[in-house]
């Protein structure tokens, strides 16, 4: 297995890989290189005949992924957004021909509870933390919030949660159905490991054959829709709202910094 800059890839013996996602001192916060890491380990996992399942977690023990990096964000123009890379990337999860699991502990925001929506089982520890917050900097989701959150937890719950941008605590993911489950923060891992062991007790073929129909049940957006989300993102990518929402959570980050050399005295 190849080493990325941005993943740890950890293959058990049971017949999983679980891919970590570590860049834990941004909250494992999504950049194009994590994006570009994740896409060729996924390409060069689908071709391992030792994997039969994958368990997504971040490193560290305060996120999953808080979100797309917010400081390449910030540069990001229209012509970016249609390029549609975590859409596609995303996609790539979800059409992974073998069973996902997002182990999720603590912060799962914006691209990272997309990525989690295009798992095929998300399990949240206590202290899991989900939402579109997008809205809040300017932008909207675009990498399938839309339509996966929509056939997840139901159109209603849906449009508040992507209008509002509020953050939605592990109890309540598992009542609207975000989460399948949630446990102890110290069991997570044990419970994610447990359930992928009782997947691939089964049938290799079934379960794969599941998979498939699963997807064609459920998978019914038009990928138009897909461009259309990215295509609106693309717009909300160019405004001087944006940059202005984006610049505030980045003066923040410069504020602690100036304040941790000292500069605050003055
Ligand atoms: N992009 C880039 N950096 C991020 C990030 C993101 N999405 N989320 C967190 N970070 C960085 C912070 O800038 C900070 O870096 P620093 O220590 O160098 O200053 C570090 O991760 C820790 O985050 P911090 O904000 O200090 O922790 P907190 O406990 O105060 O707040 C959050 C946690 C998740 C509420 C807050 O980080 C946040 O709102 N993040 C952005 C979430 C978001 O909007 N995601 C969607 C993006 S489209």
């Amino acid at each position: 297995m190849s080493a990325y800059e941005t993943l740890e890839i950890l293959k058990d013996e049971g017949g999983w890989a679980e891919v970590v996602f570590n860049r834990p001192d941004v909250l494992n916060a999504l950049n194009l290189q994590m994006v570009t890491d994740l896409t060729a380990a996924l390409s060069e996992l689908e071709q391992d005949a030792d994997v039969r399942g994958l368990i997504f977690r971040g490193a560290g023990d305060r996120a999953f992924i808080a979100g797309a990096d917010i400081s390449e964000l910030v540069e990001r123009k229209c012509e970016d957004a249609f390029r549609a890379i975590n859409a596609g990337l995303f996609q790539k999860i979800e059409d992974f021909p073998r069973p996902t699991i997002a182990a999720i502990g603590g912060y799962c925001l914006g691209g990272g509870s997309e990525l989690a929506l295009a798992c095929d089982i998300r399990i949240g520890a206590e202290d899991a933390v989900m939402g579109q917050p997008e809205v809040k900097l300017g932008i909207i989701p675009g990498a399938g919030a839309p339509h996966r959150l929509t056939r997840t937890v139901g159109t209603g719950l849906a449009r508040e949660l992507i209008f509002t941008g509020r953050l939605v605590e592990a109890d309540e993911c598992v009542r609207i159905g975000l989460l399948n489950r949630v446990v102890a923060n110290d069991a997570l891992l044990d419970d994610a490991r447990g359930t992928m062991r009782s997947i691939l007790k089964n049938s290799d073929l079934a379960v794969r054959l599941a998979k498939i129909a699963l997807n064609a049940a459920c998978n019914s957006v038009d990928r138009r829709h897909m461009m259309l989300e990215c295509v609106s993102q693309g717009i909300t990518f160019d405004s001087d709202d944006k940059r202005q929402r984006m610049a505030r959570f980045l003066e923040r980050k410069k504020q602690k910094e100036q304040n941790a050399n000292g500069g605050g005295e003055a």
